[in-house]
This record gives structure tokens, sequence and C-alpha cells, in this order.
């Protein structure tokens, strides 16, 4: 006879919780793995771990309606002939056009241009409309090679060659046949229809020395007027921005594990890489190690949301950030004005992540014309800018708390850390103390 005991209520497990109970009966119901778009949903150390001190007896602030506090940021300046010149060093990240519709991606060029940044093309190769109105256009180099032709290489004024991306180090993009509308497979060169996965490595190089030709090849195809990026999802930052650097890179993107996907499975974005926020000291690191920090410049991402973000990542060293995840909120993604619809697809303004079916409502990760025509570019591209000013003005009133008259004289020294995670990780010290776990090395 089993007892039950009237005071233990029910006790259900922390490791076999609800969701994970829920995605192994889904497993077994389906025999599929789960895909999904955004980014990695549980918490992991992050940015919000961290604290700015602000001014005190040893520091004085600036005024800021009076003292200046300089935001921009120049690109490219080791090797390329033409660096790019950025207002704010908040730039926009890399993100397909065949992930995004067409509006989305014009609505990107046109709030990164008024408010003075770049943005990104993406595995999918370079649209007119995207050219047309993105002032500064760095133009991705993919293992897939979709739509790469010299000319758009010509067309952009940066070049980034993709190594690997934070959602996903060491895969490849995928993009389902729902999503390959007639203008995305002719682009592409693919079918119609078809599901399509991209090379996780590029088919011409295996190695550090493969990627130097690469680069060099890059630079004559292009006058050596292009900064030239390389991106790398963040597995192993010391070494992958070392190698980078010695193979010639202007600048290196780093992007962190809670960097946003358009489409990849589920296990691969909370299961592989490293939160930002321990890759960015390995890497500023490497740069001074090889005499190059400030001389090759230091691009990070990875669920960057707000000012405050912004300015920790400078102040740990980067030069500059991208947002792929927040740029697409402020263009109008996943908002509850369209909550009846997110319902309907089972799921809820916040949460809904499925891009991959292209059935957005909001418009922006569809290739439907109907729902892609709900975002006005235009008013979508106001959107952006207001969101990137007033990020920019947010890292700009932290700095001149701290006292600084540039966001890049931002440092580690003012920064305290709130958990000994982050302590370690970002090597700032616990807040009140003057030490930090792993003193001495990473
Ligand atoms: C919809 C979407 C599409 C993306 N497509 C690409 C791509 O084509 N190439 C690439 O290198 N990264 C791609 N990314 C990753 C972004 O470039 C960037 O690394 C990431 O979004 C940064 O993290 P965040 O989303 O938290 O800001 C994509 C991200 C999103 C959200």
């Amino acid at each position: 006879m089993s007892y039950h005991n009237p005071y233990t209520p029910p006790r259900k497990s922390a490791t076999f919780d609800d969701y994970t109970l829920a995605e192994i009966r889904r497993a077994a119901a389906t025999g599929i793995y789960d895909i999904r778009g955004a980014g990695t949903k549980r918490k992991v150390p992050h940015f919000d771990d961290l604290l700015f001190l602000g001014a005190s007896i040893s520091r004085y602030p600036l005024e800021g309606y009076r003292e200046k506090c300089d935001t921009s940021v120049v690109l490219g300046t080791r090797f390329a002939k033409k660096p790019i010149f950025l207002k704010t060093p908040i730039t926009i990240a890399g993100m397909s056009f065949g992930a995004l519709s067409g509006n989305a991606k014009e609505a990107l060029g046109r709030g990164a241009t008024i408010a003075g940044t770049s943005t990104t093309t993406g595995d999918g190769g370079m649209t007119d409309e995207e050219r047309g109105h993105s002032q500064t256009l760095v133009y991705q180099y993919l293992p897939s090679r979709y739509g790469m032709n010299p000319k758009d290489l010509r067309r952009a004024d940066a070049i980034e060659v993709v190594v690997g991306q934070g959602a996903k180090p060491g895969g490849g993009g995928m993009l389902l046949g729902q999503k390959i509308s007639d203008r995305v497979a002719e682009m592409r060169n693919l079918p119609q229809g078809i599901d399509q996965r991209s090379a996780c490595r590029h088919p011409d190089w295996t190695g550090p020395d493969d990627l130097e030709i690469k680069i060099m090849e890059l630079r004559e195809i292009t006058d050596w007027e292009k900064p030239i990026y390389v991106k790398v999802g963040g597995a192993r930052p010391y070494y992958d921005t070392a190698l980078a650097v010695k193979a010639g890179a202007d600048v290196v993107v780093l992007d962190g594990m809670q960097g946003g996907t358009a489409a990849t499975q589920d296990v691969f974005i909370e299961h592989v890489g490293m939160p930002i926020l321990a890759c960015i000291r390995p890497a500023v690191q490497a740069l001074q190690d090889l005499g190059m920090h400030r001389k090759v410049q230091l691009i990070v991402s990875g669920g960057i949301r707000s000012g405050a973000d912004v300015a920790k990542a400078l102040a740990l060293g980067a030069d500059a950030v991208a947002i792929g995840t927040a740029a697409l909120v402020a263009l109008g993604d996943n908002d509850p004005r369209w909550e009846d619809e997110y319902q309907k697809l089972g799921t809820t303004a916040g949460a809904y992540d499925d891009w991959h079916e292209g059935k957005d409502p909001a418009g922006i990760t569809t290739q439907d014309p109907e729902l892609a025509a709900r975002l006005d570019p235009i008013a979508a591209g106001r959107r952006l800018a207001n969101y990137l000013k007033v990020m920019t003005l947010e890292a700009q009133t932290i700095a001149r708390a701290c006292g600084k008259n540039h966001l890049h004289n931002l440092e580690p020294e003012d920064l305290c850390a709130l958990t000994m995670e982050a302590a370690a990780m970002a090597q700032i010290p616990l807040a009140g103390t003057s030490w930090y776990p792993g003193k001495g090395g990473f």
C-alpha cells in the first residue's frame, strides 16, 4: 500500500523540468530535432553582471551639455586605403536576405544610414534595395558563397569573411524550403522551395594559411580599398583573434553564444560556444600581445540590447559592437500588436522564434509577399534609427559619468562585477574587492 504524506506537495525534478519533459515527448512523437531562430534562451553570464562605478573623488565626471564625449569610430585602419568612419560604434550585424524579407533588409539600411552607422549583408548576397539604402554596407563572404560575385565585392564598403557565428560555431546556415522564393533561389543559384543547408567551412581553405591567401585575393579584387573583417563565433577567442590578425585582418568580429541566428538546431544554440562576456578579454589580450590593440579593431556581438551593454563591451576593450536581434525588435519583430496571430502559431509575442517557417506576422523573417508587405521600410528604418540614437546617448551618458571624453576611453577599471562568474570571465574585480578568480591568466 502506498503512503501519501499530506504535508508534502508533489515535487517536480529540477533536472527534468516541464520544458525538458515536453521536449522529450516532442522528440519521441516526431523523431525530428528542434530548429528555431534567435539566440540562447537560458540565462548565462552577461553584461548585466557588470556595473559601472561612476566618478567619485579620484575621478571627476564630464558635464553633459558642455563637455564633448565623442562616440565615433574608424574601422579598417590597418591596411585598407578607405577605412570606414561611423558616428556611433553600434553596427548592424549580417543577416541574410532569405532569412529576412527585402523590406526588412531595406529598413536596416535606412535606419543604419540615418544613425551614421553600417549594415551588413548575409548568407544570401546583396540586394539592390539594401545597397541603395545603406550608406555604409559590409559585404559578407561566407562558406556557402551564395550570391557571391566580384561586382558586389567592389560595390561594398568593407568585406567580412565569415568563419563562424556565435549561435553555431562550427555549423553552417539553414534556410528551409518555405522561404526559398523565386528571388531567393535565383540569388543563391539554387532550386526554389528546397531546404538549403549552407557549408560550415570555406571550400578552398583548411586553415589559417589559406585564410591569409584568401584575404590577399580579396584585397587584390578590391584594389586594397576595402577594410577586411574576419568574423568568428566565440569559441577560442585568444587564438582565433591572433590567427585572424596574423592572416591580415583589418577588423576582428567576435560573436558570443547569445548571438541570434535565423535558423539552426536548438541544441546548437544552447550548448555550443561561450558567452560574449568570456570572449572579450582574451581577444583583447591577443591584440595587446601582438601590439595590435586599436590598430586592428574588435567588434563584439551576442545579446547586446542597450547603451549600457555597448559601454560595457567598449570598457572591456572592444572598438564597436554589432546587433542583430535587437535591431529586428526595433523594426517590429515580436511586437505584441500581432499577439492574436502569434497565438494562432502556438506562441506569444516575445517568445516567437520559428523564424525558419517564414510565417512571421510582423513581416520580417518571411518571404511571403503579403506578410512582407506589412513592414513599411521607411517607418521601420526610422524606429531603428531612434533606437540606435538612444543606445548611443545611453553609452555616452555612462562614459561622461566615468569622466571620459570618448567612448573608447572607457576601461576595465571603470567596472566592477556582481558575480564570481562574471568576475572570472570578464577579469573584473568582484564588487567591493580588488580580486577576481583566476587573476593572472585565463
Ligand atoms: C535573422 C538573423 C539572420 C542572421 N544571418 C546571418 C548571416 O547570414 N551571416 C552571419 O554571419 N550571421 C548571421 N546572423 C548572426 C548575426 O550576424 C549576429 O552575429 C548576431 O545576430 C548577433 O547577436 P544578437 O542577435 O544577439 O545581436 C543572423 C542573425 C539573425 C538574428
